[in-house]
């Protein structure tokens, strides 16, 4: 496994970053494109300071065909994993033709690339959003899935792009199929426990952490808890936050499995990524306070367009077949955010 080259696409991003920081030290090669559209180029001068390894940084768009030609030629790559893209989902319905092309279209030219380049092996970060409605909390692969914005359909059609990608192997008898591995991420929070790395949103937050974390450092007077009233234990949205660092030894996990026995025939399969249990906002604001010995002032509002009472991962199948389940406590997220918040008040800027 080591000695392999790993190409990252918005490996500058959060997750990618972190991810970056983990193939370095299990010994991989890592190759970056980001175009920077949501990130700074120094999260990797701190991937950098963290393993004492440089990754080979490509400033470009996925959507830039020459680009990804020229970098599938210099580099033998053997595994791409696919983080690039826009995420913000009220920005999404508002923009919606810049994420389909962004999200959408940009993973085409990149299939197309690889394809060219015979790199058949993808791990393609998916999201707990293109689920539909059900009537369990717990969510497993198999439910029916059913976006509600365009952020969360791009993530589906994306998916089924690559579904039938796949299935035109078993067609065509492909001698080197594709081996695609789907990752549904539920709630990614916290930073490397260095504090050197972490979230970065552009303006005022959307997500509940690094909002948290800046009404905790006083850059923003208070959190507006959204609905009290939901059927859950103490009213409050319930959701499966997940430590990055734990998210990314998920994405290590499926690039060996893809490697193994399971994929070698080729295939696309999604695995939830998840703590497999949920908290509650009071909960996380709780969490916050004990462990930063900080007050975190709030107010209940009215509940936010969109969202569900209680969501979390089954995830059995990435324990069974790819050998990964979160380690991490909600108190390690915690002090994880707040380090990375308190060192780096105004993120990387
Ligand atoms: P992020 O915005 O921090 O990282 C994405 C990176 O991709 C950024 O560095 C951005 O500059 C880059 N990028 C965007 N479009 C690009 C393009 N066309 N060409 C090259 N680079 C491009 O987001 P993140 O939180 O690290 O998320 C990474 C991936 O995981 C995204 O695909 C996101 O949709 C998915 N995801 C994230 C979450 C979450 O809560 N953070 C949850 C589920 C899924
Ligand atoms: C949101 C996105 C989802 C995306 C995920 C990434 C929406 C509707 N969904 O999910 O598509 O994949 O982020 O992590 O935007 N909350 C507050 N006050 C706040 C912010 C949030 O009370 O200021 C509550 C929410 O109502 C929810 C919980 O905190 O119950 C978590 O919210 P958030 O961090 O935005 O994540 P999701 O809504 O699960």
């Amino acid at each position: 496994m080591n000695g392999q080259t790993i190409l990252v696409t918005g490996g500058a991003g959060y997750i990618g970053s972190h991810a970056c920081v983990e193939l370095l030290e299990a010994g991989f090669n890592v190759v970056v494109i980001d175009n920077l559209a949501n990130s700074k180029i120094e999260s990797l001068n701190r991937v950098r300071q963290i393993t004492g390894q440089a990754v080979t940084f490509y400033q470009g768009d996925i959507r830039d065909k020459q680009v990804l030609t020229e970098l599938f030629s210099k580099h033998e790559i053997s595994t791409v994993i696919h983080f690039a893209g826009l995420k913000a989902v009220g920005e999404s319905c508002e923009q919606p033709l810049n994420y389909y092309h962004n999200n959408v279209y940009g993973t085409l030219v990149l299939l197309e690339a690889m394809r060219e380049a015979n790199v058949k092996q993808l791990v393609f970060s998916s999201s707990a959003t293109v689920y539909g409605e059900s009537d369990s909390a717990q969510y497993s692969e198999h439910f029916p899935l059913g976006p509600i914005n365009p952020y969360g359909r791009s993530k589906a059609m994306i998916e089924d792009i690559l579904r039938d990608l796949s299935a035109a192997d078993s067609i065509t008898k492909s001698a080197s199929p594709w081996k695609i591995a789907l990752l549904r991420y539920f709630n990614p929070i916290g930073a490397h426990e260095s504090g050197l790395i972490g979230e970065d949103p552009n303006g005022i937050p959307n997500n509940l952490m690094p909002y948290v974390s800046q009404v905790a450092i006083g850059k923003l007077a208070q959190l507006s808890v959204f609905g009290d009233d939901y059927p859950t234990r103490d009213g409050t949205g319930i959701r499966d936050y997940i430590h990055v660092v734990d998210l990314v030894k998920g994405h290590i996990k499926a690039i060996a499995a893809l490697a193994g026995e399971g994929f070698r025939h080729g295939g696309c399969k999604a695995y939830n990524l998840g703590a497999g249990r949920g908290c509650s906002v009071l909960e996380i604001i709780n969490a916050f306070e004990k462990v930063t010995d900080r007050k975190v002032p709030y107010q209940i509002a009215p509940r936010r367009a969109g969202d569900l009472a209680e969501c979390y991962a089954n995830p059995e199948l990435a324990l069974k077949e790819l050998q990964w389940q979160a380690e991490k406590t909600l108190d390690d997220m915690v002090a994880d955010a707040w380090r990375w918040q308190s060192k780096n008040p105004a993120g990387y800027a």
